[in-house]
């Protein structure tokens, strides 16, 4: 069966660190990532961490195949030092139909104030990448690049082969659903959807053989770029405390992290859209004293509070997840059970 990983809010979710602890703990035979390298991906293990743009986040686990969907889109250099730093090019398969961004469109992108300035985008060149994908100019392909032949495989084909011998796949979304180019806040959004049919799609899958849909939040927003944030935190110390100990930092972009107030609005958009069935809570230990805890029971009122908060509204909006994880600091291992 296949579990999937969203974004419940504007991208930073900590996707990286749920992908991580669910591929770690579990027995995915795949773990798969589609969507571009501006999406950085933060996985720490035993005070390691890695910044992933390119490869999934369940490298951890030795005995996972890691895969880049059709929808994925990487460069060249930047895949094969991460292959590097992570030691993972022996289990790697990539989709021949996986785009590689050129400097062209970098470029491109860099060049362009409505891209920079206006939208906020990280400059990767992927928006560029999408662009001449769809206006059918010609792209270059995975299948195009010498130095990525050992990987190409029919990614579909392997994909499905698995679920139908009952093996497990998980797949690792990008963004969140504020920065979706369909549900999100346009125009301050990304340039692809967000959300999980189309995460689906880009890797070759369809929906019948999804088992769990897992949407990550924290208990407040981040958004590195422009675009609508509700209650904007102002206040420079405070902004600081999550800026050092909340590493909100732009893992691509390293910019300032804004931060804002958890919204309800867009958090049952995301349980509805995504048809999340199991929550996870990251950056729980933002609120003061609720460093790695290890039972429900010892999280400080504050996070009790927002915890019950956010049960509350997962009743009122289907398919009614439950919350399944909390993340109570920045290592894989920093992580509850329900
Ligand atoms: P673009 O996708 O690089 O064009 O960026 C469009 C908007 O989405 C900008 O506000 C970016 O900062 C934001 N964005 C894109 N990718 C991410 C991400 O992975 N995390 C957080 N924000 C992102
Ligand atoms: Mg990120």
């Amino acid at each position: 069966m296949i579990d999937i990983v969203c974004g419940g809010q504007a991208g930073d979710e900590g996707k990286g660190k749920i992908s991580a602890y669910l591929s770690y703990k579990g027995s995915y035979a795949y773990c798969v990532r589609v969507g571009g390298p501006n999406a950085g991906h933060t996985v720490v293990q035993n005070g390691t961490s890695y910044t992933l743009k390119n490869i999934p986040s369940g490298f951890l686990n030795p005995a996972t195949k890691l895969v880049l969907g059709a929808g994925a889109y990487t460069k060249t250099e930047w895949l094969l030092k991460e292959l590097e730093v992570t030691g993972t090019a022996e289990r790697l398969i990539i989709d021949p139909h996986a785009v590689l961004i050129t400097e062209e469109e970098t470029a491109r992108e860099r060049g362009a104030a409505h891209f920079m300035s206006h939208i906020g985008s990280v400059g990767t060149g992927l928006g560029q990448a999408v662009k001449d994908r769809i206006e059918r100019r010609s792209v270059k392909f995975a299948k195009d690049e010498p130095l990525l032949k050992e990987f190409i495989q029919d990614v579909p084909e392997l994909l499905n082969k698995a679920l139908d011998r009952g093996e497990d796949i998980l797949l690792e979304g990008t963004q969140g659903i504020k920065l979706s180019l369909l549900h999100g806040e346009y125009p301050f959004v990304t340039s692809r959807d967000t959300t999980a049919a189309t995460f689906l799609g880009e890797a070759g899958l369809g929906p019948k053989s999804v088992r769990d849909v897992y949407v990550v939040f924290k208990p407040y927003i981040t958004r590195v770029g422009p675009g609508p944030l509700a209650h904007e935190m102002t206040d420079e110390k405070e902004l600081e405390i999550y800026h050092t100990k909340g590493h909100e930092i732009g893992s691509v972009s390293k910019r300032l992290r804004r931060i804002g107030a958890f919204e309800k609005t867009s958090a049952s958009r995301a349980i509805m859209i995504n048809n999340c069935t199991k929550i996870a809570i990251t950056h729980i230990d933002m609120f003061a004293g609720n460093d790695r805890v290890k039972k429900y029971e010892d999280f400080t009122p504050q996070a009790k509070a927002f915890l019950e908060d956010l049960k509350a509204l997962s009743r009122e909006v289907y398919p009614h997840p439950e919350i399944a994880l909390i993340s109570t600091g920045p290592d894989m291992e920093d992580t509850l059970v329900l």
